[in-house]
């Protein structure tokens, strides 16, 4: 039976290399379609949470996770020896920036030498993690033809990026459209047939650089009209004109205008990092990405610019931030998750601690978070606790947070989400 028929008689084993945020999902829609799954993290602490049913993915359910384990469909390991059996291999590692901001692409490598060792005729090798174009031919294909197999005749690799979005309820890993493009046209064809066994729709592109790019395009899109709305909001700002009934008024054209929103910041792992490492890319060509540079400029400042405004509101109270007193509500990056990669409300808690005031935070879906200072618990929200605060910054906006009940019992709030909208309380002041 060659690959192809493997693939569609899901007699094919899959093994799926780092089991986050993307790598889990994937591995359990496999499962589900009834694949024989071989999952493989390099966190052996990870491995023995899931192994016993355990996920800190909030987007998973438990009982999904307990019944592809029980029925052997999914196994997890800390070990690559167990993808020799393998007949095609999803990498889902992360792709983060190092020290100096480029691109950290040491994941990828290791899991691709790691990799080498068991390759075999027959083998579809497909990256997914978000990285710069032409990544997959430089790192995969080569590395697979110097170890003496011809790519898209004895090994086929592509490019599929993960467009998963946490927290959104409506779409998922199987009816977010897919994206696919391989080494060779026959790299292609058995990736896309690979997805199209686990994904609602599937779009054939001409190269793995066309692939990468479309993920960079998409991010990029967004990091920009994020960057764009910021400098709207600063500028309405001192203009006295409310952003929020702005853009409500601009989204009632039917056409030609998508919303984007303001805020503290943008976070997680791939709005901030994903346009960076095109235009790092870009610069060995001798191109500058000027939106893209412009776009991490404006939206880094958010935090600072939501400090300096708090400390406006506070002045014009003839308050301050030094010796303040304050609570900040939601510290993910956004709301419904329970991720703190990149979030800007910890830039937003830093800042404020330098300046002197006493922070304190609320999160329903995180307990506890570090930084250089020490360990930061999520207190409790009663009418005691809000009274307390001279101002209350929301940062996110989770659904799962009684909002009336802290307007009710707070003496001042600043909403940077519009959370409190339409309300004309003048103790809540809006980004
Ligand atoms: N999180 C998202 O919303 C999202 C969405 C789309 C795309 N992506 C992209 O997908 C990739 C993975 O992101 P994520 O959010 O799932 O990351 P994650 O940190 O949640 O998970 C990565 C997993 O890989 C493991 N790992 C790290 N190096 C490894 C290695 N060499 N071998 C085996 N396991 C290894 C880690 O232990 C971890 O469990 C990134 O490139 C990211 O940009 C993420």
């Amino acid at each position: 039976m060659n690959l192809e028929e493997k693939i569609k008689n899901k007699e094919a084993v899959i093994g799926v290399v780092g089991l986050g945020y993307v790598g889990l999902p994937l591995s359990i829609e496999f499962a589900k379609a009834g694949f024989f799954v071989s999952g493989v993290d390099i966190s052996e602490d990870k491995v023995k949470k899931l192994s016993a049913g355990n996920t800190d993915v909030l987007d998973i359910k438990k009982d999904d996770l307990v019944d592809v384990i029980d029925s052997g469909k999914l196994k997890i390991y800390n070990d690559y020896s167990v993808l020799k059996d393998a007949d095609c291999i999803c990498v889902t590692v992360p792709t983060p920036l190092n020290k100096t901001k480029e691109p950290d692409i040491s994941h990828i490598k290791y899991a691709i030498d790691e990799i080498k060792k068991i390759l075999h005729k027959d083998l579809l090798i497909v990256l997914e993690s978000t990285t710069y174009p032409g990544t997959t031919r430089e790192l995969i294909a080569k590395e697979v033809e110097k170890s003496g197999y011809e790519v898209g005749r004895d090994i086929y690799v592509a490019f599929s990026p993960e467009r998963i979005d946490p927290g959104n309820k409506k779409f998922s890993t199987r009816n977010i459209p897919r994206v696919i493009g391989g080494i060779t046209k026959d790299c292609t064809r058995l990736a896309s047939c690979l997805y199209r066994s686990i994904i609602d729709k599937v779009f054939c592109l001409d190269s793995s650089e066309e692939a990468e790019m479309v993920k960079l395009l998409e991010n990029t899109f967004r990091s920009v009209n994020i960057a764009l709305v910021n400098e709207m909001a600063m500028m309405c700002d001192r203009m006295g004109v409310n952003i929020w009934k702005v853009i409500e008024g601009a989204s009632t054209k039917p056409f030609g205008f998508m919303p984007f929103y303001p805020g503290p910041g943008i976070g997680g792992h791939c709005i901030p990092l994903d346009p960076i490492y095109l235009s790092w890319k870009a610069k060995s060509y001798n191109f500058y990405n000027r939106f893209i540079d412009l776009a991490t400029d404006i939206n880094g400042n958010m935090p600072r610019f939501v400090v300096n405004k708090l400390q406006r509101i506070l002045n014009e109270r003839n308050r301050s931030i030094k010796g303040s007193t304050l609570l900040i509500v939601g510290i993910t990056y956004k709301n419904d998750v329970n991720d703190l990669r990149e979030s800007p409300s910890l830039e937003v808690f830093k800042l404020l601690e330098e300046l002197g005031a006493k922070v304190d935070f609320f999160d329903s879906y995180i307990k506890s978070f570090n930084n250089d200072n020490g360990e930061y618990r999520s207190i409790e929200l009663n009418e005691k606790s809000l009274q307390s605060y001279e101002c209350v910054l929301i940062l996110t906006a989770h659904k799962n947070v009684d909002y009336n009940f802290i307007l009710e019992n707070s003496r001042l709030i600043f909403d940077t989400r519009n959370v409190f909208k339409d309300c004309e309380d003048s103790k809540v002041v809006r980004l």
